[in-house]
């Protein structure tokens, strides 16, 4: 499957449970067109994630995900020997080893020999493939979501620079692997800290805000079909309200959805001060923040 036009992404990554912005299917669209990585920037919960997994699931493809951390280095991402699966062959086949360095006259003819025979503990078989190798070396096409990137260290985001250009990985003892499709690759970052120039560069750039009203409207339609029409209406424009407040956390669309969720078990039809009080700690994470939204009430709702 490939999508044919920017309102085809629109619909397919819709039955794919993803409401997009028209910018949003753009660069999705050009990605594709361009084979590029997109960078996607935005504040928490706003999709970022989500939207490589729509993608995947709209294209029919497997989604391969690297998530992020400190610390995160190349054998976590790229490829693991694995020693313990090779020591335990080298005990099973003890007897062959014996074999290869009988009648060795020193030892460093004996390690000669054995050298001579790593291919067989250095092949395929004791590989453990991480995302970056499974995402290239992948016999059919996949969506790539390298998930939260900011939070890796500046030098692992220079070894993606290098993977992302060629789309290949050198394997001192098995060869270099190319990548026979190459990915659609998807990096998220939560403004942790800002990406060098030099992998913005590579990438198309799509920042994620807090959506308009009637893009949230649809997400919640779509997520929560037995909500009413006027709660809907009434939620998104006290969320809109209390998201242009100074706060430290300020609600994402999965607490927009939580919330709509829990006005519903609590049997809310019409939103009052009152409600919005008693159901805050859904959407408010932070004690500074509910005091905050509590003293100002009667600006959020009337
Ligand atoms: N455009 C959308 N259409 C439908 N659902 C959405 C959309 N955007 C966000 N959601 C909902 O919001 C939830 C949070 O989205 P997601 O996990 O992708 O956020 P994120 O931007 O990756 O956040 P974080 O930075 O915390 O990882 C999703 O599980 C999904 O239910
Ligand atoms: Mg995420």
């Amino acid at each position: 499957m490939k999508f044919k036009s920017v309102e085809h992404v629109r619909t397919e990554l819709e039955s794919a449970d993803y409401i997009c912005s028209r910018t949003i299917a753009t660069v999705v669209f050009l990605a594709q067109a361009t084979q590029k990585p997109v960078l996607v920037e935005g504040p928490a919960g706003v999709g970022k994630t989500e939207l490589s997994k729509a993608v995947a699931q709209s294209l029919q493809r497997p989604l391969i995900r690297l998530q992020c951390y400190e610390g995160l280095d190349e054998s976590k991402a790229l490829y693991e020997w694995e020693y313990a699966k090779q020591l335990l062959y080298t005990q099973m086949v003890k007897e062959k080893i014996d074999d290869v360095i009988a009648g060795a006259g020193s030892l460093s003819e004996a390690v000669d020999r054995i050298a001579s025979q790593e291919d067989a503990f250095f092949s395929e078989r004791f590989i453990q493939p991480r995302p970056l190798l499974q995402a290239i070396a992948a016999p059919e096409p996949v969506v790539l979501l390298i998930d939260e990137v900011d939070k890796s260290d500046p030098e692992f985001e220079a070894f993606l620079l290098e993977v992302l250009s060629d789309f290949q990985i050198s394997i001192p003892e098995l060869g270099t692997r190319k990548a026979v499709n190459i990915p659609f690759v998807f990096l998220t970052s939560n403004d942790s800290r800002d990406m060098s120039d030099a992998l913005k560069r590579r990438c198309i750039h799509l920042y994620i805000d807090y959506p308009e009203r009637d893009l949230e409207l649809a997400i919640i339609k779509l997520k929560i079909p037995q909500i009413k029409q006027r709660l809907a209406g009434q939620l998104i424009d006290t969320i809109h309200k209390i998201r242009n407040l100074d706060l430290k956390k300020k609600p994402c669309i999965s607490e927009t959805l939580d919330w709509a969720q829990s006005l519903i078990s609590l049997q809310v039809e019409d939103l009052s001060a009152e409600k919005v009080r008693d159901t805050l700690n859904v959407i408010c994470k932070y004690r500074a923040d509910l005091e905050q939204v509590k003293e100002k009430m009667e600006k959020i709702i009337n």
